[in-house]
Formats: C-alpha cells, structure tokens, sequence
C-alpha cells in the first residue's frame, strides 16, 4: 500500500465540511472588507524565496522544496504567499493602477519541510491578505483586525493579539547592531544555531526554540527601546487603532518573526486552547515596507497576514465548537424495478437542478435497504416511486420525521417540496420563484 506523503493530509468526510464552511466564511468577510482574490503559481524560481524571505531564515535556509525541471531551471514549491504576490504585483505593473492601495487575499497550499506534528505540517494551506501601497498605520490595524474578525466570527473564544515593532530599517540596524553587542561576549552559552545567528541575523536567536527561556534571551535588548521618532509615533498610531477598532492587544517585545522582510508593526494572533500544545499561533504577519523594492518594484510601503488553515481548524475542534454545518439530504427517491429506475433518475436530476439536495439508490438495495441508507443520510423527505402509481403520474412523498404521507402529482412535486421545506415562502422568494419553487 502507498501511504502519503509525511506530513500531508487528507481532507475528507466531515472534516472536508468544516474546511468549506471556513472557507465560505473567508471568502465573504473578504469581500465586506473589499479584497480581492489573487492566485499565484505554487513553485517560484527559487531565487524569490532566497531574496524575499532572506538567506539567513529557517524557511530558507532548511525547509524550502527546491528542484530543478527538466529545463534546469532551479524551482522552489512555495513556503508563504507573500513573495509571490509581491513578484506578480510588479510582474504585473498593479502599482501604476490608480486605485492604490492594492488590497488582495489568498487561500491555498504551502510548503515547508518542517517535523511534522500536530498543527505543523510540510504540505499545509494558509489564507492570507496582503495590502500593497499604504505606509498608514491604519492599515496595520484593518490587518490585524479583519483575522481577529475571522476568528470570532467563527467562534473562537480566546484569542491573543501580540503585537511589537521592529521599527524602520534605521531602527532595525541599531536594534541588530545592540543585539550583536548583547550576545557576543555569552555566545558560547547558547545553542548552535544561535551562534550562527550571532553575525547574520541576530534577531532569530530571540525566538530559538531550543534557547527559549533561557536567561540570556530573557534580559535582551528589546526592540521598543532601539525605534526613532518615527517608529514610534507609527506603532503608537497602530495601537491607537486597535483601541478604536475594540481589538485587545499585548505589546509583546519578543515577537520577531521569521521571515526577514518585516519591518515596523509585527504581530502573532494565538489560539489558548488547552490542549493545543506549542503549535498555537493561528495567524501572524507584519509590514513589509522594503520588499517591492528589494525584489526589483518601486519602493512600495506594504502589510498584510496569513493563517494556517489546519490550525485554525485544529483550535475550533479543541474547543469544541459546533458550526453551523448543512449537510442532510433533502430528498430521497426511492425505486424497485427497472421501469421505475428510469424515471428515478429522470426525477433526481429535475428535483437536483429545481436546487434540492437530492440522492436515489445506486447499488441496487432493496426497499428495506435504500429506508435504512436515507435514514443513514438524515434524508428529510422520501420520494417512493411505484409503477402503479407513475402510471397515474403520481409519486409518494413522506416526510421522514413525522412519517407523513401522501400522494403527489409529478409535475408538482417541486413546488409540493419546496411549500414543505421552505413553508409559504415569506423568508426566501416570497413566492415569486426565486429559490427552491422556480
Ligand atoms: P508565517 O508566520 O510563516 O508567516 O506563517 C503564517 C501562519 O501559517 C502561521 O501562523 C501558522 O498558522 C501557519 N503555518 C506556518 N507554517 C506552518 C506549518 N508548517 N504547518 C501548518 N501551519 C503553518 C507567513 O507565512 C507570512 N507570509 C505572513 C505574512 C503575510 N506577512 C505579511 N503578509
């Protein structure tokens, strides 16, 4: 037997039913806060992912899947989105379009080779937005309220925002240059990885994992203290923001992230779900005001966010939440012999394409057989088709719950249905055909 790949999973069943419903609830808060959809390639030239996201980060440096084609060319299955959409926002000129800024959002497949545990996968699905055009601190705060919103909406109970900032790229060289100061004289004291960090990316060792809690990392050199006038009025604006937008935040100085190409407002929104072990943090981003410029655009201020699908899933399972999921059968049609099978399959389709949700019987089950697979499907109403009654063009219908029944004439069994589940049609169509009774 060939198992999947390490790492990978399979969505199906009623797991597959939660993935759609979030997804659904994405894609219309997306819409009320106007982005617009983007898809990009899943494998880049590999030399995105090395400038973009910097030599020096763990993505790069050891969990890209790089290969090469059958042209050579040396490829990469993509770790995050926010490259790509950078390379097609200049690719494709979108900042000479004059209604900046440009306000995007993604959902698709990612890849990282990481150790695989619960909520860390190599193969995992972010969605994510992007805002490319805007240096407004209001900007940093729609961000991080629209995932917060998300995240409520579908009912998460306790989220943290941490926020911090790493300031401009002034700020930053003399925050990296303090840190190099900082840790210098203990490096021996730290792990390898943080020694290699020590001289190209210092602000990595502040979120080792091995390091993590040692009393080194804890008496570090925080950001807050290395930011210019500048940075500092543009954080103080974000919280300003999220204090108007209602959106509880912790100003969290060890927030640093991994990818190289923040700078200013930086952010990680946690799940406190017990249970839900290391792996917690749903949903991050930040501002990235260099990368247009440093991957060949013109110097563009931009911020945006991504989530990870599996774990924001994960975090609804561990707290138990019930979503409002539809997934019964309207209705069942039910046959013996071979005369009525035809006009099953006839009917199944009208009633599918009249919009109800509709099954019949593919492997021959008895009577008894297709009762028991639509009470298996929850089937809310059982069209019963006999010769004797279709010879008189008529069907029975039972309503599966009170157990109801009468006789039906086919040409009105759609409207019959919908009359039934949609009752006097006062919530939809009020009776003029627009939903079910068309
Ligand atoms: P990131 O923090 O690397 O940021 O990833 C964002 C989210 O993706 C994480 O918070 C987590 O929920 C999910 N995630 C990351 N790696 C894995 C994994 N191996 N398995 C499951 N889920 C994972 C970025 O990717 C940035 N591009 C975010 C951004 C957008 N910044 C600005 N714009």
């Amino acid at each position: 037997m060939i198992l999947k790949a390490k790492g990978c999973q399979d969505i199906y069943g009623k797991k597959a039913k939660v993935w759609q419903y979030v997804n659904q609830i994405i894609d219309m808060v997306m819409e009320e806060y106007h982005y617009d959809y983007i898809r990009t390639p899943i494998f880049e030239a590999s030399d995105l992912f090395h400038r973009g996201i910097g030599e020096s980060s763990d993505i790069v440096s050891k969990e890209t899947y790089d290969f090469k084609d059958r042209g050579n060319r040396l490829l990469t299955l993509r770790p995050e989105g926010t490259a790509g959409i950078v390379r097609s926002y200049i690719e494709n000129k979108m900042y000479a379009e004059p209604t900046q800024p440009l306000k995007v959002y993604y959902n698709g497949t990612m890849y990282r080779y990481e150790r695989s545990q619960a909520g860390r996968y190599r193969e995992f699905t972010q969605f994510g937005i992007e805002v490319l055009g805007t240096s407004d601190p209001m900007a940093d705060a729609e961000v991080i309220s629209l995932a917060v919103y998300i995240y409520r909406l579908l009912g998460l109970k306790e989220i943290k925002v941490n926020i911090n900032s790493l300031g401009d790229k002034n700020s930053r060289d003399n925050y990296r240059q303090a840190l190099i100061d900082y840790f210098k004289p203990q490096i021996k004291h730290l792990c390898e990885d943080c020694q290699r960090r020590l001289e190209k990316n210092p602000l990595r060792i502040l979120d080792c994992k091995i390091d993590a809690g040692n009393e080194i990392l804890k008496n570090a050199p925080k950001t807050i203290d290395y930011l210019n006038e500048e940075s500092r009025q543009h954080f103080k604006k974000v919280q300003e923001y999220l204090d108007i937008l209602e959106i509880p935040y912790e100003v969290n100085p060890n927030i640093v992230r991994g990818l190289d190409y923040y700078n200013h407002t930086v952010f990680e929104i946690e799940a406190k779900v017990e249970g839900f072990g290391s792996q917690n943090v749903i949903g991050a981003g930040g501002r990235y005001d260099g990368l247009v410029e440093e991957l060949g655009g013109p110097k563009t201020s931009c911020v945006g966010f991504a989530s990870g699908l599996e774990r924001l899933i994960l975090a609804l399972e561990k707290e138990n939440i019930e979503l409002p999921i539809e997934d019964d059968v309207e209705v069942f049609v039910m046959y013996v012999n071979d005369e009525e099978k035809k006009q099953a399959v006839y009917l199944t389709q009208e009633l599918r394409q009249a919009g109800f949700c509709c099954e019949t019987e593919y492997t021959s089950r008895t009577l008894k057989g297709q009762l028991k697979q639509a009470d298996r499907l929850n089937s809310k109403y059982l069209v019963f088709l006999n010769s004797a009654d279709l010879a008189n063009k008529l069907v029975t219908v039972k309503d599966n719950n009170t157990k109801d029944e009468e006789k039906v004439a086919v040409a009105d069994l759609i409207s019959y249905l919908s009359n039934k589940m949609i009752g006097p049609h006062d919530d939809c169509c009020g009776g003029h055909g627009d939903c079910h009774c068309k």
